[in-house]
């Protein structure tokens, strides 16, 4: 259910990071329906080349895979010189990231790094590298990032994400501020629960045992307002607005797409004060042998 007109993105060149999989994908697929040309990224080549083909042939677009670790400075400028040598980025949309619940307490400083090093520093890494270009060319174009209500009311038995992700909220407030004068505008989006492979497999891998992702069984709904989660039309249609021409004055802004859960007093996990040793040592064993199964398909 698409709110815009067929050709809203024609011309438009918009790098999605993560675009390979999960919300990432859905915007990806969205823009390029809407005309666009996309960039998507992520360490999984194979993952990033299929979703590229796919939505490249469904939306008779051209959407291109690239294999990239945000992580790494030097590749994320390779990533932008090559994109930029085809002509310059108008959007950039900041959505890859890693996450899984823990006590904060059984962290190691790996395990904070792992979160940290791609949602804080990778995103920055992204941000900078086209930020420069766009400055130097004099390249009007348009962020947005993709972060969570916690950055509001904190991320209990996440807090590696919570505390990136507010960086990031605060890195959309001082680069409005800092680049509205080079025409660059910066908004973000705190989705609230959207169900998708990579996160529920983080955050709530019982669901995914019991195959129960997304139903009232799995908990996510719970206590929220509207009694459901979000629907991928709803972000896709967010994401476009913010990514549009025609509001250019709206920039700085951390749009929050939750059902109205994080105003409730929702919207993080302090619900899992509850659990004890035994359920924390599960936990961790299933997010582990999924981070296995992921990582062996990487190719960067
Ligand atoms: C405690 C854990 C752990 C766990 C990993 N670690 N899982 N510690 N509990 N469940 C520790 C490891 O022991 C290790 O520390 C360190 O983290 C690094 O682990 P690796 O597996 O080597 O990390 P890496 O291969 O770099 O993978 C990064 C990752 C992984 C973040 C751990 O999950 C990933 O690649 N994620 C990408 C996709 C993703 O997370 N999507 C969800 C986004 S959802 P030691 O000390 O042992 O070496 C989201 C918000 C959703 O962001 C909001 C919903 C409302
Ligand atoms: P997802 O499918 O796991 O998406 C994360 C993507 O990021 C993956 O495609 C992953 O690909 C990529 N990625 C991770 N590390 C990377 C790195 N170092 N370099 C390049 N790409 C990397 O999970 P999702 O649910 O769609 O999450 C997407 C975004 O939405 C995230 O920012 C998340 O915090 C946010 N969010 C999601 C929800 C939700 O309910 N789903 C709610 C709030 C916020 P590779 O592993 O192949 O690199």
């Amino acid at each position: 259910m698409t709110m815009f007109r067929a050709d809203l993105f024609k011309g438009k060149r918009i790098l999605v990071t993560g675009g390979g999989t999960g919300l990432g994908r859905e915007m990806a697929d969205e823009y390029a329906k809407l005309g666009a040309t996309v960039y998507i990224c992520g360490r999984r080549g194979p993952v990033i080349e299929e979703t590229a083909q796919e939505l490249s042939k469904n939306n008779n677009a051209r959407v291109v895979g690239l294999e990239c670790d945000i992580r790494v400075p030097d590749a994320v400028d390779d990533m932008m010189t090559r994109i930029f040598n085809e002509g310059p980025l108008t959007g950039l949309v900041n959505n890859a990231a890693g996450n899984f619940i823990s006590r904060t307490k059984d962290l190691s400083p790996n395990g904070f790094n792992a979160i940290a090093n791609i949602v804080f520093h990778g995103t920055f890494f992204v941000t900078l590298a086209a930020g420069k270009r766009w400055i130097e060319k004099k390249q009007k174009a348009n962020v947005i990032s993709i972060l969570t209500t916690w950055v509001w009311n904190g991320g209990p038995f996440t807090v590696p994400s919570a505390m990136s992700k507010a960086g990031l909220n605060v890195m959309t407030k001082s680069l409005a501020v800092e680049w509205a004068p080079h025409g660059i505008r910066l908004n973000a989006i705190a989705p609230g629960p959207f169900p998708t492979k990579g996160a529920w497999e983080r955050l709530n891998p019982g669901s995914m045992r019991s195959g129960t992702m997304g139903s009232e069984q799995d908990g996510s709904a719970s206590g929220n307002p509207m009694g459901r989660v979000g629907q991928m039309h709803e972000l896709r249609n967010l994401a476009t607005f913010l990514m549009a021409d025609g509001c250019d004055y709206l920039t700085g802004e951390t749009i929050a797409i939750d059902g109205g859960a994080f105003l409730a007093g929702g919207g993080n996990f302090s619900q899992l004060s509850k659990l004890g040793d035994q359920d924390w040592e599960n936990i961790r064993n299933m997010i582990k042998s999924t981070n296995e199964k992921d990582r062996a398909k990487r190719t960067v």
